[in-house]
């Protein structure tokens, strides 16, 4: 769901983090883009309201340059001028060194710093990310230094197969600490830059507990690290669990979103997670955090990020694009696909505030573009579906359009009056035999509703006082015989202010995710 007001505002924030994103790749998440220096943030200064980089280059200048831009945009994100820095300074004419940024000005948030060259705007190393946390709050310094999270739980190892996970990136942005293993299972080893190694020996799950330090200030923090470790011989990965996620412009109508998506995303423990709405950089920024392998296409807000590694690329059809997820190896694998269909019109809107007719309503289906971005999709999809038998596959994303299988007789009234309606963006998944996770594991919409639009919107956006329709918008469809739906739930965090009173919710997004657990 997109809503006009929130399209024409967020139009202009559009951000391209690095350039390899428009690329439709599946790498792994930390592969590093060459640029010909480095920078990053080394430490805040308790109390002063700076941040510190160091930088390298290859040649100096006198007019070599770090700006700070909002992390929601406006930075020079394909190496040209957008809008001015909120902050900025020259480095000093030397390869390398140190440069203090003044960010005493600046709201708590997301931002990102830019080492440019020459007055200009071509980097001259990645961007860094930037989160200040305590800006206004006393003034005690800029940045709480350390994990992320307290717990995490990484992907599957097997009794005598190699395993390698990174955690380096569940630590504040831009921080670049040094790892170290405090405790834990002989096997596992655990890299100063950190990356988790070794052959598990045992049947038995790993905990190990890792150490981040930042070597100028002393800072630390801990980390204790599940590893699930299976049988030899057995499956790699029995149980799957998969998220769709609208991220909202990538979040960045919430403040402090970055952490705030990463401690969620770990409370669900999920192995793979469409997101639409995540243009701009934010399938990277998400997988590197994570660790985890990305598929950012060329166009559009979809996104892919998993634990597993993402080894073929079947690219874009119509609002919709797909992957294939080795789980393991080439014996047990998954077809991922993942839509944001268009948003308007809106169904509930013209039944609810319209009083249309249903025949109208499913013209203006088609008008929306949903209609032939599905028909798309499942064609796209079709050798897939076919042999769903030997691969299953699975189709997740935001419809944009309610279910028939929510819009019964039942719910009637809750449905403004009317029922039986045959959303095709339900129906056709369903015709080429797609099933809706959600239903089959919630069979009653009256009992469980699923909803998953709005958790910030009671009342219409118009501000005309209208109650929002609430539907369950956001869809998890499977097919494949492997797949058994064990529990699928939608989920939000914390308790959502509405929209307006969005900012500090804990709650980054203006839908809620779905959330299925699949046995393999
Ligand atoms: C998607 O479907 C719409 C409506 O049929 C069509 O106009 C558009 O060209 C399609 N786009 C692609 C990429 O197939």
């Amino acid at each position: 769901m997109l809503l006009p007001s929130i399209l024409s505002t967020a139009l202009s924030v559009l951000l391209f983090l690095s350039p390899t994103l428009t690329h439709a790749i599946a790498l792994p998440a930390s592969q590093p883009p060459v640029y010909e220096g480095t920078l990053s943030l080394i430490a805040d200064t308790t109390g002063s309201k700076e941040l510190t980089f160091s930088y390298s280059i290859v040649s100096s200048a006198k007019n070599n340059w770090v700006g700070i831009y909002p992390a929601s945009g406006g930075g020079p994100v394909e190496e040209k001028y957008v809008s001015n820095s909120l902050v900025w300074k020259y480095i000093p004419d030397t390869t390398n060194g140190i440069v203090k940024l003044d960010v005493g000005s600046l709201a708590n948030g997301e931002y990102i710093a830019f080492l440019l060259a020459k007055d200009g705007y071509k980097w001259l190393s990645k961007p860094v990310y930037v989160s200040l946390q305590n800006n206004n709050n006393g003034g005690n310094g800029n940045n709480v230094v350390g994990f992320l999270v307290e717990t995490v739980t990484l992907k599957n190892g097997r009794q005598g197969d190699g395993y390698s996970a990174k955690i380096a990136g569940l630590v504040t942005p831009g921080y670049k600490p040094r790892f170290e293993k405090l405790s834990g299972d002989g096997w596992v080893s655990v890299s100063a830059d950190g990356v988790i190694s070794g052959v598990p020996d045992r049947t038995r799950d790993s905990t190990i507990t890792i150490r981040a330090t930042i070597p100028t200030t002393g800072q630390s923090s801990t980390l204790k690290a599940m590893i699930p470790v299976k049988r030899s011989g057995s499956s790699l990965v029995p149980d799957l669990k998969v998220m769709t996620f609208n991220l909202w412009w990538g979040g960045t109508y919430v403040n402090n979103y970055h952490a705030k998506q990463i401690k969620f995303i770990i409370s669900t423990n999920v192995d793979i997670i469409g997101l639409q709405e995540a243009h701009g950089g934010h399938v990277q920024r998400l997988a590197d955090a994570l660790g985890w392998y990305f598929w950012q296409p060329k166009s559009g807000d979809l996104g892919i990020i998993s634990r597993y590694p993402i080894v073929e690329d079947y690219g874009l059809a119509n609002a919709s694009g797909g992957v294939r997820i080795s789980l393991d190896g080439t014996d047990q694998q998954v077809n991922f696909w993942n839509m944001h269909l268009g948003y308007d019109p809106y169904g509930p809107y013209d039944f609810c505030f319209d009083k249309m007719s249903v025949e109208k309503v499913l013209q203006r289906e088609a008008q929306s573009g949903r209609t032939p971005q599905i028909v798309d999709t499942l064609k796209a999809m079709g050798p897939q579906i076919r042999q769903a038998w030997n691969i299953p596959v699975i189709l997740v994303g935001d419809a944009n359009a309610p279910s028939h299988l929510d819009w019964t007789e039942e719910l009637r009234s809750k449905n403004c009056g009317y029922a039986n309606i045959p959303w095709p963006t339900s129906t056709k998944p369903a015709e080429v035999g797609l099933i809706d996770s959600f239903r089959i594991a919630n069979p009653n919409p009256v009992e469980v509703p699923g909803i998953t639009w709005s958790p910030i919107y009671p009342f219409h956006n118009g501000g005309t006082g209208k109650v929002e329709p609430q539907d369950r918008i956001d869809f998890i469809y499977h097919t494949g015989s492997q797949l058994q739906v064990v529990e699928s739930k939608s989920l939000v965090v914390g308790r959502p202010g509405v929209h307006g009173s969005h900012r500090d919710n804990e709650w980054t997004s203006d839908h809620a995710v779905v959330v299925t657990s699949y046995k393999l």
